[in-house]
């Protein structure tokens, strides 16, 4: 077993050090932040992720697991080191690496024995070599260290579920020695290990990150091909996908990625690219598609209440960027409703899990967590997100709330030939309204 210390208590920063807790490994996680740490000691979960609460809850019980703002004890105590410190983008597009750079710093000083410092985070080509020379410039005396990038791949709402069952797991160093101490530790998750030099592992991440946001922006783009000449995206898609080579996955067409990683992966990765004098013609573009995605569904729905959207009340069903978590960050929603508000929309939103976060980032949104009282007197519901719940709608139920029964779905979530039988102007995406697909 090994003693293993996490800094950055973020989304990555917790799923790891929980479920490395959870095979039996003595975990203490770290941050600058006293009151998340007092939080977190007491058991209370910053983030919504399916499950890390219990997990916590009884590793914590068990022992295997705690919380310190003490860096230095942390890593006295512990031989391996986690970096899970937030990377994110600067106004230029650059990966703002203060975090990671404050972080080493303070490792560098509190160094005893030979440490592994794995970095988990999401960093340009080149950082485990500056991780190096920061590591070397800060000791206050010569402590042997080794470094390894071993990038994450876990998806919100599922990274326990990822983090149990990777796909594959990246491991780069230069020191075979510690890339197999750490290939060890990731063995009890199974998954295929891909052994690698550090530049290649951290550009394993962007490029994989970069690859499924094209297949979403490529699907897209599709989609609006298909509006164009009557055909229909999802058997496209379909039709597609059961090529094994391409895969039936991430080509759900509807209004484009947000979150924390996509949008601020390509961005980043666009400008490793053009610092390196390249320029990355396939990415730039599948940036742009997707923004013009959000705001041709801003068209679509106004198009669908008539061509003005001025006082009309607007229902936008789901905030966050994906089902099963509360995060806002980079949601397609919250861009289509600020832009439907300049259109002098009012707009109410429903989200079983992001509502009451979301009130404070949508000034004039009144934010619930019942889509029927958010769809009262509704001249359109907007689906935004899909939500599992939005499945079992009551559809008798809404018309009998909504002043108009008009859908515009932004996540193809029904059949448009049954939304016609239950009496709703249904547009979705890349999809003829009616009959649809028979
Ligand atoms: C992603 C990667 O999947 C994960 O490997 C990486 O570690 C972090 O970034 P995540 O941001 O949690 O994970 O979300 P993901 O499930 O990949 O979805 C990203 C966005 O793409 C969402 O907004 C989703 O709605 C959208 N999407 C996804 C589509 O629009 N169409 C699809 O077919 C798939």
């Amino acid at each position: 077993m090994e003693r293993i210390a996490v800094i950055g208590t973020g989304y990555v920063g917790l799923v790891t050090g929980c479920c490395y807790a959870e095979i039996g490994h003595e975990v203490i996680c770290v941050d600058i932040d006293p009151d998340k740490v007092r939080r977190l000691s007491l058991g209370e979960i910053p983030i919504y992720e399916p499950g890390l609460g219990e997990l916590a809850a009884s590793n914590q019980a068990a022992g295997r697991l705690s919380f310190t703002t003490d860096l230095a004890r942390a890593v006295q105590d512990s031989s391996i080191i986690f970096i899970a410190v937030g990377t994110p983008t600067l106004e230029n597009g650059e990966v703002d690496m203060q975090q990671v750079r404050g972080a080493v710093e303070t490792l560098a000083r509190q160094m005893n024995d030979y440490k592994i410092i794995v970095m988990k985070s999401t960093v340009p080509v080149g950082t485990s070599r500056r991780i190096r020379q920061w590591m070397e410039e800060g000791q206050q005396r010569p402590v042997p260290f080794s470094v390894v990038s071993n990038p994450e791949f876990l998806r919100e709402g599922t990274a326990i579920h990822d983090t149990f069952h990777p796909d594959r797991v990246v491991i780069g160093s230069d020191d075979a020695d510690a890339a197999l101490r750490v290939e060890r530790l990731q063995a009890a998750f199974g998954g295929e290990v891909v052994r690698t030099d550090p530049e290649s592992a951290e550009l394993i991440k962007y490029a994989s990150n970069a690859f499924l946001a094209a297949k979403i922006s490529f699907i897209n783009e599709m989609a609006n091909v298909c509006e164009k000449v009557g055909a229909d995206v999802s058997l496209v898609a379909r039709g597609m996908g059961l090529d094994n080579r391409i895969g039936p996955k991430f080509l759900q067409a509807g209004i484009g990625y947000g979150g924390s990683c996509f949008p601020k992966d390509t961005r980043a990765q666009l400008k490793i690219a053009q610092n390196a004098d390249y320029d990355f013609r396939i990415l730039r573009a599948v940036i742009e598609v997707n923004t013009l995605q959000r705001e041709r569904f801003v068209e679509k729905v106004t198009a669908a209440l008539g061509g003005n959207a001025t006082g009309r009340s607007i229902t936008v069903w789901g905030l966050a960027f994906k089902p099963n978590t509360d995060d806002l960050r980079d949601a397609p929603a919250l861009d289509i409703i600020r832009a439907l508000q300049e259109r002098g929309a009012v707009v109410t939103a429903y989200d079983p899990a992001a509502a009451s976060k979301a009130s404070a980032l949508l000034p004039g949104v009144r934010c619930l967590t019942d889509p029927y009282e958010a769809a009262e007197n509704a001249e359109a519901v907007v689906i935004a997100t899909d939500w599992e719940d939005l499945r079992r709608i009551d559809f008798d139920r809404l018309r009998s709330l909504v002043r108009k029964p008009l859908i515009i779905d932004g996540r193809n979530m029904f059949a448009p030939a049954e939304m016609a039988e239950k009496g709703f102007t249904y547009v979705s995406v890349g999809r003829p309204a009616f009959p649809g697909p028979v």
